[in-house]
């Protein structure tokens, strides 16, 4: 029997635009959703041409403009840029001049760069000291370079920056040409206005800000510090998700993108270019903040990292910590990351007969570790919010003899942890060199502890007598008998 349409009923609705978030009072701001998506949005309906980016003439005579974060001849589906409508274009702008309002940021990491140097060494940071209350000190003047790898000017690295500020960029744009920055407040939520529209980052959250897009950064809630990592002629990417299938980690549908929006402002502004870590500016009689509408994929965004779906291990062994992987950068190798960014939660830890601290370790990346808040109970080196860990390619690290104890005899249950904490690590691939900003300016740089390790006791020299019993019983000889040396140490 056909059902036939109940009259009393409505009939039903049909969406009348895409989604976007709703505003709230933490951030004020509406954004589309998603990941490399190619968005469209339009500060005054009909706006963006159709059919064609570059129309004879736009509507209202906005000038079109394009953006490209990718070369023409790249492959389609790397292929990034984006079209601006704007109330004018970009380089109506006064002569461009250097620039001295910063002169702490380093994008050469070779060890023929005498102000950086490369360190086998743990190292660890309290938190980054804010600026003194007597000086107006904003995002680009707060910068500072910890370190890096590789060379902004080959395409091919990254660099790693910390910010301490306390003022709001006035009638300022910022616009980075050596990379991409991912910015993750510690400290203070940065309003950002982009060419794009705006968007409000809270500690929890990052953004991205593409190579070579405009942007303004104020501070709502007063003094603001935090952490960025800058990537050279590399954007970041969701990783692969292999066996997971489609849904977990980080999902493409969390990332925010702004929605347009413009000012009509014909006073001066300035805005401060990074090229090759040197800063330049120019002048312009107009707002940078002028785009009525555009669409494309090359677009700012932000990402609430307590969002990210937790895939750890669920049965026994550990997995490796890729799998707390955000987001990702791609080296020049093929298929090998240039950075990874890993997230650490609250989770539920259930492994069985499984030593859960991360084991003894000598890794060919570099760990360099932030934390957002709470307190940081994994590791032997003291990471506390605001502050930083170094952990050098191919050095031995891992947990301390009393944490090894605590672990190796601890009744294995469910157990949540990391509750209320948020900490991260970037994974780099190789080696990195440090600036002397960190090294030595810094003030907050920890002292080694020469004897921290000197304790451990070497368990297994306790049970000898049961090896050799072993050994015997299984046919073999005792270790007296056998090629091993056994040097006791004298009481
Ligand atoms: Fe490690």
């Amino acid at each position: 029997m056909i059902a036939s349409i109940d009259s009393e009923l409505p009939h039903g609705s049909t969406a009348t635009s895409p989604f976007s978030t709703t505003p709230s009072e933490a951030d004020p701001y509406p954004y589309q959703v998603g990941f490399g998506n190619r968005f469209a949005t339009e500060a005054v309906p009909a706006t963006l041409p159709q059919g064609r980016n570059v129309p004879q003439k736009c509507k209202y005579d906005l000038f079109s403009e394009q953006l490209n974060g990718t070369p023409f001849v790249s492959a389609r589906a790397s292929q990034l840029h984006a079209w601006f409508y704007r109330i004018r274009p970009s380089v109506a702008h006064r002569p461009v001049r250097k620039s001295q309002l910063n002169q702490n940021l380093e994008t050469s990491f070779s060890s023929a760069n005498p102000n950086t140097q490369f360190l086998p060494q743990d190292e660890s940071w309290g938190k980054f000291l804010m600026p003194d209350e007597s000086q107006r000190v904003d995002f680009v003047q707060g910068l500072r370079t910890i370190g890096g790898h590789g060379d902004a000017m080959n395409k091919d690295g990254l660099a790693v920056h910390i910010y301490t500020a306390n003022a709001s960029m006035k009638k300022v744009a910022f616009c980075n040409n050596d990379g991409d920055f991912l910015i993750m407040p510690q400290q203070g939520r940065l309003d950002m206005q982009t060419e794009f529209g705006h968007m409000m980052i809270r500690p929890g959250e990052l953004a991205v800000i593409p190579a070579g897009i405009k942007f303004k950064i104020s501070l709502p809630d007063g003094p603001a510090r935090g952490y960025v990592q800058e990537v050279f002629g590399s954007h970041y990417e969701l990783p692969e998700l292999g066996p997971i299938g489609s849904n977990g980690m980080a999902m493409p549908r969390d990332f925010e993108h702004p929605m347009a929006s413009f000012d009509i402002d014909q006073t001066t502004w300035t805005v401060i270019c990074k090229l090759a870590g040197q800063l330049f500016e120019y002048q312009q009689d107009h707002t940078p903040f002028d785009v009525v509408a555009w669409h494309g994929n090359y677009v700012p965004y932000k990402y609430a990292m307590e969002k990210f779906v937790n895939c750890a291990t669920v049965d026994r062994e550990q997995s490796d910590p890729s799998i707390y992987c955000v987001l990702l950068a791609k080296s020049n190798v093929t298929g090998r990351t240039l950075s990874e960014l890993l997230i650490f939660t609250p989770k539920w830890s259930v492994t069985s007969n499984t030593f859960r601290p991360p084991y003894y370790h000598r890794n060919v990346c570099t760990e360099l570790m932030g934390m957002v808040y709470g307190i940081w109970h994994g590791s032997a080196t003291k990471l506390e919010p605001g502050g930083l860990t170094y952990e050098p390619s191919l050095m031995p690290h891992g947990e301390s003899y009393e944490r090894w104890k605590e672990a190796t005899n601890a009744d294995l249950a469910p157990e949540r942890v990391n509750n209320d904490a948020m900490a991260f690590m970037l994974h780099i691939s190789g080696h990195i060199s440090l600036t002397s900003y960190a090294l030595t300016e810094s003030g907050t740089l920890h002292g080694v502890q020469a004897n921290f390790w000197d304790g451990f006791d070497g368990g297994f020299i306790k049970h000898l007598d049961q090896v050799n019993k072993d050994l015997v019983g299984l046919g073999l000889p005792d270790l007296s008998r056998a090629r091993t040396k056994v040097v006791r140490k004298t009481p």
